[in-house]
């Protein structure tokens, strides 16, 4: 069910300060990361290969992990270089270690097949390494399919009715407005959506200046969600009527949203998220206030799709429906299932017996990856 040859998101770069060595179930693989003394971010197999024991309970010497059960010590690439009493170390000893790419504040771990990981694939997402825009960083940890996550940022209609007196404003946006476009990409779906002359929302009203708290506004939402999960919106708040559809942007207020589904289990999930904004300056009173909103509205989102989860594991037979709004979900998922039955079909005709390997041989464990 998991596409392994694909860039996830792994932790916040944050999360990795101080030395910390950081436990985290990706795709249902236990992996532990932590930064080495020459800064470079490792991640491992989080199971010692001796006896099992985590290595998250070790001892991190430089860019290596000791297990602190027998001693066993494990370098960046997850070779075994030392066993305490034993003079001989089977060149093949080791631990499962992952392609890593440290990128504007995010680690990406590569799941898959070694040689197939080409930092080139990672998105690019220019507004997390812009000093104007501005934001806090931060993770949720959902018990739900990451799937469930997707389809719900997949349809802005939710909004009007989950998120009324947060992050929507009101009942009518899920009535007056459509997407005015979709566009199916190969790895994903862009959508784009306008609410005209409308109050502005309340998490929106909220930094606003006193005397434009009244004012409506013209909302722009242009959402894009990348395969495994990865959602990015555009938000764009204009006074109403000030023709910010032909592009003048004038009196514009900006938001860039970034969020990242990597799932721990097939029923559970990392939400890694980050919710930006052009105008601050320097008052980052806003950014705290705009994340403040953010994790209340997300706590309304959670609180369904997890109640969703329970009803959906209490009946597997249970099919559910499509309607007109789900267009941009439905091409995901068609998208998505494509690309893992893909995956599983190249997996099995290397597999295959007699079958010369089409691609380059996986390497033994601990030579696996190599951080970039
Ligand atoms: S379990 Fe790790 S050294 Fe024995
Ligand atoms: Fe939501």
């Amino acid at each position: 069910m998991f596409l392994k040859n694909s860039w996830y998101m792994a932790a916040w770069d944050h999360e990795l300060i101080d030395g910390k060595m950081l436990p985290r179930t990706i795709l249902e693989e236990p992996v532990l990361l932590y930064k080495g003394d020459s800064g470079k971010v490792v991640a491992l197999e989080d199971r010692c290969c001796h006896r099992g024991v985590p290595l998250h309970l070790g001892r991190r010497e430089g860019d290596c992990v000791r297990c602190m059960y027998h001693g066993l010590k494990f370098d960046a690439t997850g070779k075994c270089i030392q066993i305490p009493g034993q003079e001989v170390i089977p060149p093949k000893l080791g631990v499962k270690n992952y392609p890593i790419v440290e990128r504007d504040h995010v680690v990406w771990i590569w799941m898959g097949d070694p040689a197939k990981a080409d930092p080139a694939d990672i998105i690019d997402f220019p507004c997390l390494r812009d000093p104007q825009w501005k934001g806090v960083p931060d993770y949720l940890h959902y018990d739900a399919n990451w799937l469930l996550i997707v389809d719900n940022l997949s349809d802005f209609a939710h909004l009007a009715f989950v998120h009324t007196n947060t992050l929507g404003g009101s009942e009518e946006y899920a009535y007056v407005t459509k997407p005015v476009a979709i566009e199916r990409l190969p790895n994903g779906f862009r959508v784009e959506r306008w609410h005209k002359d409308a109050a502005p929302p309340p998490f929106h009203r909220k930094v606003l200046p006193a005397a434009e708290k009244e004012r409506h506004v013209d909302r722009r939402n242009i959402g894009s969600m990348f395969v495994p999960g990865i959602f990015f919106l555009q938000t764009m708040f204009s006074p109403a009527g000030s023709g910010s559809e032909n592009g003048n942007r004038e009196g514009s207020r900006q938001y860039s949203n970034v969020q990242f589904m990597t799932p721990e289990t097939r029923s559970s999930t990392h939400f890694f998220w980050t919710y930006l904004n052009d105008f601050e300056g320097d008052d980052h009173n806003i950014s705290r206030s705009l994340h403040q909103s953010l994790i209340e509205g997300f706590m309304e989102d959670k609180h369904l799709i997890e109640a969703q989860q329970k009803v959906l594991d209490a009946d597997p037979s249970f099919k559910m429906l499509a309607v007109a709004a789900d267009a941009a979900l439905s091409h995901f998922r068609w998208t998505f299932d494509k690309m893992v039955a893909a995956e599983r079909a190249a997996d099995a005709a290397d597999k295959a017996p007699g079958k010369i390997a089409t691609t380059i041989p996986i390497k033994a464990p601990h030579q696996a990856g190599q951080n970039a």
